[in-house]
């Protein structure tokens, strides 16, 4: 292993940054290119295509084949927020209207339907003999976010969600994208088939913490900064680790819980305020910082078997370590 210098946590924002600032996209119709670049032009965290350059980086590879495939992975996401938006009647998407608010459900879901076929040709501007695996890992990927997202709808009308079963299905719904990320940037830079199924596992190890840290966050966040509606959750009657885990604490309350949270004679701040007293009661919140700190540890756990020197390591650790401990 050569000593390449590593790049450093702003040099790859600013690589995605200019990623896309040059992706060109048609103007005609405008009606389904505008709310894709109001979608684009919201930013968010890029926490994706950050993870698949932090990758390729980490093994060494050429970070002009991993750009395309980063876009890929940061528009199929932007799609799959057109559609949980609309699917959850979620009215505000990093501090401004959803697309399906702005403009109609039509849109939404036509410009999310361009966006994964745009993804699809992201990721073919690469290196040419790694295009099929990786073509198959975003599809098989995306087929299992498309899984995650109907357990999700399922469980809002069922009354027997178990944690074990919420757990499988925000691997779904978010962890596996997360792991196709990284696993996508070290088969660009030609790891070892061993090294690229390690990251996809801190990956889904890091997507669970991350998706327990968004049911948090959905609570108990400062909605300015975390640009979504607060308590949404709650009035989408969504089976969250938070609620999950208040049932399995509740003890005699539980039965009382249950009812409160299927109730639709509370108003929309009553009914978020009564949820929240009793998850401050069983101490929910501490019950799911504990939670996620086990699967950030699982993580960092996974990635000690990597065949790599630790100072490879230590720019996708302290960006995943801010991640865990995003400012609540
Ligand atoms: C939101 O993802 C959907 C989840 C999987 C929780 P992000 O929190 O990464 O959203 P942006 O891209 O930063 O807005
Ligand atoms: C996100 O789940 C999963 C996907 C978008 C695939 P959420 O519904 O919790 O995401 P947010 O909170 O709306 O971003
Ligand atoms: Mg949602
Ligand atoms: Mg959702
Ligand atoms: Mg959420």
């Amino acid at each position: 292993m050569n000593d390449r210098e590593m790049q450093t946590i702003e040099s790859l924002h600013s690589i995605i940054r200019n990623a896309f600032a040059e992706l060109k996209l048609p103007s005609y119709p405008a009606e389904l290119y505008q709310p894709i670049s109001y979608t684009l032009s919201l930013g968010g965290k890029r926490l994706r295509p950050f993870l698949l350059l932090a990758a390729t980086d980490m093994f060494e590879g050429n970070l002009n084949e991993a750009i395309h495939p980063a876009l890929a992975i940061e528009l199929f996401h932007n799609f799959t927020l057109l559609h949980d938006d609309l699917m959850d009647q979620a009215p505000l998407r990093r501090g401004k209207e959803t697309v399906y608010k702005k403009w109609n459900s039509n849109i939404a879901i036509l410009a999310g339907d361009t966006m994964f076929a745009l993804a699809n040709r992201q990721m073919m501007l690469t290196r040419v003999d790694a295009i099929p695996q990786l073509l198959e890992l975003l599809n098989v990927t995306a087929a299992e976010v498309c899984e995650g997202q109907q357990f999700d709808m399922n469980f809002e009308t069922r009354s027997d969600v178990t944690l074990a079963e919420y757990m499988e299905m925000i691997r779904l719904k978010t962890a596996v994208l997360l792991a196709c990320s990284l696993k996508t940037g070290a088969v660009i830079a030609g790891a070892s088939q061993r090294d690229a199924d390690i990251l996809y596992h801190f990956g889904i190890n890091i997507g669970i913490a991350f998706q327990l840290m968004d049911d948090l966050l959905d609570l108990y966040s400062q909605e300015e900064k975390f640009g979504k509606v607060k308590g949404g959750d709650i009035l989408e009657g969504k089976k969250t680790f938070l609620y999950l885990k208040a049932l399995e604490l509740a003890g005699s309350d539980k039965e009382e819980l249950k009812l409160l949270y299927q109730s639709k004679d509370l108003s929309k701040e009553d009914k978020i305020s009564e949820v929240r007293s009793h998850f401050d009661r069983l101490r929910t919140r501490d019950a799911t910082i504990l939670e996620i700190h086990l699967y950030w540890k699982a993580a960092k756990d996974t990635l000690n078997n990597l065949s790599l020197p630790e100072e490879r390591k230590t720019i996708l650790l302290s960006y995943c370590e801010d991640l865990m401990v995003r400012e609540i």
